[in-house]
């Protein structure tokens, strides 16, 4: 048997949800696997903190490693896969292990390649190993292998995703029930859709790390969070999303990166996305991507972005990829020609916007407003005035025309200051795409 056909020997450390799906995958589909690839594979070890917990997989044909680094070092492991999580302790440590010893490394770990992503790359290809990770980015969605193969022809000029199905959930029941943020949050919980600690989810952190890999991946730059502006959805009122509809709009949690002839933009914020985009129809858990390339035109993408089986198949990709031979740099380019493209910040983003503010309901209330708008040069495109306001007063929607986000900071603190503003005003940045 030369070494290509030799079965393929796999350690697996982490058996929650991913880590028991991938083992169901590995043993269930042994046959189909093989057939599709030409080889078998096989686990050799597997790695948890409990060795006793039941898990619903048979482990005893296993060796078990409490360390969860000690896999990386087995002569009868060639490849590691890592499905734990966190960006740094065991993940990190078992993923430079694996990759010194030369093995090929696979995870669903966002944070880690998110943050460590670039010196990880260069370390797989200074040993000659292949480092992997299409299940860290919209679960079940192939969209780091369509970014790297199918696309690879292409310049990609931009890309949004919803990439946090919580929070796509939290939206979803807000607008279809009319329920606050904090009630749904709550009833998420509840219902297993969003963790006890749901920081991750709801401030944005967990799609600026999916941001973080897919800009590396559609630029050929190193995953960079420091350039990552983040807003979550903690502040997202029903009554906005009741504008928003009204005025055409849904409000979404996007993930966003764009080619502009000053460099590279990318952000993750709360968006109003035009009803009729792709985008605005993708409700519940559900994740997708839409991406704008050179020459295809626009590539949309749709699927459920976490669970067991989903993120496993993503999982089990990446091990066919390596059972196939078919091995490519971790970012599409080689990572000592990963670019550093300027990044433009966020003050500097140019855009529509919407702006809610609640004010006195007394004469002279809108010469005020217009007075600021015009100091800072907004342009509007659209204003309403709705009352009677729940707490007191009325509230003034607006929308712009095109403007420098500085403007709109501007007029924001502006707003503040005036006598006639009962509250800190809102803004929502408008995503025409
Ligand atoms: N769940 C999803 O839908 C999903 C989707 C996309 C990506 N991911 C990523 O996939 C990875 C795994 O997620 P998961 O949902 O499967 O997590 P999980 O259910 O919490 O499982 C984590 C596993 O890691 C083990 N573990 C934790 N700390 C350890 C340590 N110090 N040493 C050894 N083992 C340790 C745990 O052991 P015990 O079981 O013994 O406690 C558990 O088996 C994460 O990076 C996550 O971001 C998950």
């Amino acid at each position: 048997m030369s070494k290509t056909d030799a079965p393929l020997r796999v350690g697996i450390a982490g058996l929650g949800t991913v880590g028991v799906g991938v083992i169901k995958i590995l043993e269930g589909q042994r046959a189909l696997l093989q057939a599709r690839t030409g080889r078998q594979v096989c686990i050799s070890a597997v790695s948890a903190r409990d060795q006793g917990r039941k898990r619903g997989v048979a482990l005893d044909g296993y060796a078990w490693c409490d360390n969860p680094v000690d896999i990386a070092g087995r002569s009868d492991v060639d490849l590691v896969i890592e499905l734990i999580g966190g960006s740094d302790g065991p993940a990190l440590a078992l993923a430079r292990a694996a990759l010194n010893a030369g093995k090929s490394f696979v995870t669903a770990n966002k944070a880690l390649i998110a943050v460590h992503g670039a010196e990880l790359a260069e370390l797989a290809e200074a040993n000659g190993a292949s480092l992997r990770f299409e299940a860290a980015v919209a679960g079940g969605i192939p969209i780091l292998k369509a970014l790297a193969e199918g696309l690879a022809g292409n310049v990609v000029t931009g890309l949004h995703g919803i990439l946090n199905g919580t929070c796509n959930y939290i939206l979803t029941r807000m607008e279809r029930e009319g329920l606050s943020f904090g009630d749904v949050l709550k009833d998420a919980q509840r219902l297993g859709y969003a963790e006890a600690d749901p920081t991750f989810d709801i401030d944005g952190i967990d799609t600026a790390h999916k941001t973080a890999i897919l800009a590396a991946l559609a630029f050929g730059t190193a995953p960079d969070m420091q350039a990552l502006p983040t807003e979550g959805i903690r502040n997202i009122a029903p009554v906005d999303i009741d504008y928003a509809r009204e005025l055409g709009y849904r409000i979404k949690l996007l993930g966003v990166v764009r080619r502009t002839e000053d460099g590279i933009e990318s952000r993750v914020h709360p968006a109003m996305v035009p009803l009729a985009a792709p985008l605005a129809k993708v409700m519940d858990a559900v994740n997708a991507v839409v991406v704008q390339a050179d020459p295809v035109g626009q590539t949309v993408y749709e699927g459920a972005g976490a669970g067991e089986g989903p993120t496993a198949s993503a999982v089990v990709a990446d091990i066919v990829d390596i059972l196939r031979g078919n091995i490519y740099p971790a970012f599409g380019v080689p990572a000592k020609r990963l670019q550093h493209l300027p990044t433009i910040p966020t003050e500097k983003h140019k855009g529509t916007y919407y702006m809610r503010l609640r004010v006195k309901d007394r004469p002279g209330v809108m010469a005020d407003i217009t007075a600021e708008l015009a100091r800072e040069n907004v342009s509007i495109e659209s204003m309403l005035q709705r009352g009677k306001a729940p707490d007191g007063g009325v509230y003034i929607i607006m929308t712009t025309h095109n403007t420098r986000e500085v403007a709109i900071s501007s007029t924001l603190k502006h707003f503040t200051q005036l006598e006639c503003v009962l509250e800190t005003p809102t803004m929502l940045r408008i995503e025409e795409f």
